[in-house]
């Protein structure tokens, strides 16, 4: 919760202004199936990820998914994805968590190229999105 500024401005900077400082510490309070992780460079936030532990009556097993990964500009290529990316595999390992989802756009070269470079394989899949 004492980081809530620094994600609400790492947030707003990958997707716009659609959350609040008080809507975000709720949620870190309360929402107990996601794990929030942000990164520090020499005491300045550089980046975000958020887990999230996945449970269905169908499977006996959880499973994860990563569905925020942000690093700012000038800190890429700093291996801080990474970093993140190796942080919450060991949190979700620890939850014997051993499969983890990560959806991008397939525009997104880079994210896909970083995804890659972590060891992850690519799935076609297509989501389907309605307006209810
Ligand atoms: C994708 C993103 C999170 C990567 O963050 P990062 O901290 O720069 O990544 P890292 O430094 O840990 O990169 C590790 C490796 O990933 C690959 N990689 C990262 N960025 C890359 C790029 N622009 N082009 C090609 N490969 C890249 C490289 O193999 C890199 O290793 P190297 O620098 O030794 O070559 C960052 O570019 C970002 O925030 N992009 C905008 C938000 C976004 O698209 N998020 C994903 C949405 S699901």
């Amino acid at each position: 919760v004492s980081d809530v500024a620094a994600l609400h401005r790492l947030n707003t900077a990958f997707n716009g202004d659609c959350t609040t400082e008080e809507l975000i510490i709720d949620s870190l309070q309360y929402n107990k199936s996601e794990i929030v992780l942000i990164a520090y460079a020499n005491s300045n936030p550089a980046g975000f990820l958020c887990g999230e532990i996945c449970r269905s009556m169908c499977y006996k097993t959880l499973h994860g998914t990563v569905g925020e990964l942000f690093v700012e500009e000038k800190y890429r290529r700093q291996v801080i994805a990474a970093k993140l990316i190796q942080e919450i595999e060991n949190i979700f390992r620890k939850m014997d968590i051993f499969i983890v989802d990560i959806a991008t756009s397939v525009e997104n070269h880079t994210a896909q190229a970083f995804y890659s470079s972590c060891g992850y394989t690519g799935k076609t899949k297509m989501i389907y999105r309605k307006k209810i």
